[in-house]
């Protein structure tokens, strides 16, 4: 996929699925910034990847942060929003409703949706003055549609973000700029699988292969996807549950459907 002369900026590309993003984007050739807190990553000698330390919940960090990208690299033409708490931050645990604090429920939202809002925003400020269209990418996950227990927090986060896709699309239509979101299922890299995957044929899923989904709707094959949740999840969102055994006052056992 040709992606040169395309700026990019991937907020949490500092490891995992967003490493592997800002990878896949600049193997395409594309000039690629990263935000992240944590930020292992360091800038490129040959200047294809700048990486930023800005807090996406943080709006002047954020400002400043697309200030610098502007001046390295010029206007963006792709923001993909993936920085979120996840199960590998130490400070995240999965918690049942009745004993969820409220602090890590609101740095969840904080740091999931109200952080891709504000990078949307101000990203989609500055596309639109630019007036050469663009493309937002929300990172959202299975649990937004299909949430497992102990993940209110995460989910609710989750399933926000694809409200925010839709109302970023309806909105920045007018301004030529496209807005979807990749919602993987589990992923994991290679060789470090943990466990069942819940998914229909069993697989895990890389986070090349949500790099991958990124590409395709940054290349001229996505040009006409626009405000759609890609579900990249080997069906777990749709995954068949077994009915409730139990018998009703017909006598037939386990054919009713569990809502
Ligand atoms: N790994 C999975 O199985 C999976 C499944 C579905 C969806 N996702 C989603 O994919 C995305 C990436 O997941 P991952 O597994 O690579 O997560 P990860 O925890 O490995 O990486 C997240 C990155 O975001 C950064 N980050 C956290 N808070 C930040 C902030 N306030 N400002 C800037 N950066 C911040 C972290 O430092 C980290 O580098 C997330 O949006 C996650 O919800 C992951």
């Amino acid at each position: 996929m040709d992606l040169s002369g395309l700026v990019a900026l991937v907020t949490g590309g500092g490891q995992g699925i967003g490493a592997a993003i800002a990878s896949a984007l600049m193997a395409g050739g594309a000039r690629v910034a990263v935000f992240d807190v944590a930020a292992p990553l360091a800038s490129s000698p040959d200047g294809a990847l700048l990486a930023l330390d800005v807090d996406v919940t943080d709006e002047a960090a954020v400002s400043a942060g697309l200030d610098a990208v502007v001046a390295r690299f010029g206007e963006p033409g792709l923001l993909v929003n993936n920085a979120a708490v996840t199960a590998s931050d130490p400070d995240w645990r999965g918690r049942p409703v009745l004993e969820l604090p409220l602090a890590q429920w609101r740095r969840v939202l904080d740091v999931n949706l109200t952080g891709a809002f504000i990078c949307a925003q101000q990203t989609a400020r500055r596309m639109a003055a630019a007036g050469r269209g663009g493309l937002i990418v929300n990172i959202g996950s299975v649990q937004g549609v299909r949430p497992t227990r102990g993940s209110a927090d995460y989910a609710t986060s989750k399933a926000g973000l694809v409200m925010l896709t839709h109302c970023l699309a309806g909105e920045l239509a007018p301004h030529g700029i496209r807005v979807n979101a990749v919602a993987p299922g589990p992923i994991a890299p290679a060789g470090a699988e943990s466990g069942p995957s819940g998914t229909l044929t069993g697989t895990w899923g890389t986070p090349e292969d949500v790099a991958a989904a990124v590409v395709y709707l940054a290349g001229p094959g996505g040009r006409f996807v626009n405000g759609h949740v890609l579900m990249l999840d080997d069906g777990a969102s749709v995954l068949l549950r077994d009915p409730p055994a139990r018998s009703d006052s017909f006598g037939v056992t386990g054919d009713t459907i569990d809502s």
